[in-house]
């Protein structure tokens, strides 16, 4: 007979690897929370996760099925612990006339959350009505913000009709976004699917994206972006927008990656655009790969003249210089004649632009393609031929 001897300290060493894996639950219905759809969970929803993110071990809030109002919730840490998931199997509903605030859910300051599953509604209805109708409207509410945050999973949320933006990743770093569903009406106005802005390491995989507006735009300070398998449409495409109030300074976009992407009767395909306005901005080592257009108004675009109403920037030269720009195997259907349009800066053309195996249609002829102050090389097969 053997006798095993656990040495005392491996004992312990033991017993707090179980203590730190078992997770501290909270549900929001302890703290009161109804799930009748009217009254509002705010308060339970920070109460629950005051305790979660005061919990010296990893920590899980739940949601469970069923409709809960929340007027407004700022999850905000730092917290104790690096490790808290909230699992949401019900429905989060905004208020649904529009709101006061710009933010309706906000993660900030945080590390280590994961948010999986769960529907979020911003009924946006009322507010695109307001701003359909050409009233002056307050500034709408982005559904979900991810702000100064780190290591952040969303896995497997549907968002709906968002008053303005459904997701904003914000001066965060380490943001995965996967099987993600967001649907707002294609005549809904400024509902993008997926903003991300002085932001690295984002990655988006696996989502279907259906708005009004971009479907995952980057704006400036977005570095090492992953976006694969997401299809788009309706909707304005992927975009890159450079300079989005026009400032002179602004800081870069490098090494973006969109692979395996799928657009459907979108306004764009895959797009980078800049005002037409002195900066020091720069879009370089961008990735564009296997992307499949149908009937797509632009499929590919790079517009530098980007000047809306022609005020304060009529005849001026964009300074954000765009580099090392790849397309490969980009292929299928414009729905207008143009269908690859690098209109880039006098003072600052584009440069090493590469074209790989693309092939777009237009009613089932090769389309036209269109290149100003625009260099680069080409590889494989070019339809329609390359002006580079
Ligand atoms: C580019 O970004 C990807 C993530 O999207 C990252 O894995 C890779 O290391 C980055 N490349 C460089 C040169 O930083
Ligand atoms: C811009 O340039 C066009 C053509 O060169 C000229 O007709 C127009 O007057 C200019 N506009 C301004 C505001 O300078």
């Amino acid at each position: 007979m053997t006798t095993i001897i656990i040495p005392f300290t491996l004992f312990f060493f033991f017993l707090s690897i179980s203590s730190t894996t078992t997770l501290a639950s909270f549900n929001i219905m302890d703290y009161g929370a109804k799930a009748d759809g009217h009254t509002d969970a705010a308060k339970p929803l920070l109460s629950a996760w005051a305790a979660a993110c005061g919990s010296g071990k990893p920590a899980s809030i739940s949601i469970p099925a069923g409709s809960f109002f929340v007027s407004k919730a700022l999850l905000q840490g730092p917290c104790k612990n690096n490790n808290i998931r909230i699992l949401i199997s019900g429905t989060l509903i905004a208020p649904s006339g529009y709101s006061a605030t710009t933010q309706w859910l906000t993660l900030k300051y945080v590390q280590g959350v994961s948010v999986l599953g769960g529907t979020i509604d911003g009924r946006g209805q009322s507010y695109w009505a307001c701003k359909t109708a050409g009233r002056s409207c307050p500034p709408g509410a982005t559904s979900f913000a991810i702000d100064e945050s780190k290591d952040v999973l969303i896995s497997g949320l549907t968002s709906l009709n968002s008053e303005l933006f459904h997701m904003v990743i914000y001066g965060s770093s380490g943001i995965t976004v996967q099987g993600v569903k967001i649907t707002a009406p294609e005549n809904s106005p400024n509902t993008d699917g997926i903003h991300i802005q002085m932001s690295s390491g984002v990655t988006v995989t696996a989502s279907t994206i259906k708005t009004g507006d971009d479907c995952v735009s980057m704006g400036e300070g977005s570095t090492n972006v992953w976006i694969e398998r997401v299809s788009c449409g309706p909707g304005h495409g992927i975009r890159y927008i450079g300079s989005l109030g026009g400032t002179p300074d602004e800081a870069g976009v490098q090494n973006i990656t969109v692979k395996s992407v799928v657009l459907t009767g979108t306004q764009n395909g895959v797009r980078i655009k800049t005002w037409g306005k002195p900066n020091s901005g720069f879009v370089k080592d961008v990735t564009f790969e296997h992307v499949t257009m149908q009937n797509v108004q632009n499929p590919m675009v790079v517009d530098q003249n980007y000047c809306p109403g022609n005020t304060n920037c009529p005849n001026q030269s964009s300074g954000i210089k765009i580099s090392k720009v790849s397309y490969t195997d980009v292929q299928g259907s414009s729905a207008t004649p143009v269908a690859v349009k690098f209109d880039c800066s006098p003072s600052n053309p584009c440069s090493d632009l590469g074209l790989q195996d693309i092939k777009l249609t237009y009613k089932n002829k090769p389309a036209e393609s269109y290149c100003k102050n625009a260099k680069g090389s080409t590889s494989g097969f070019i339809v329609p031929p390359s002006c580079l």
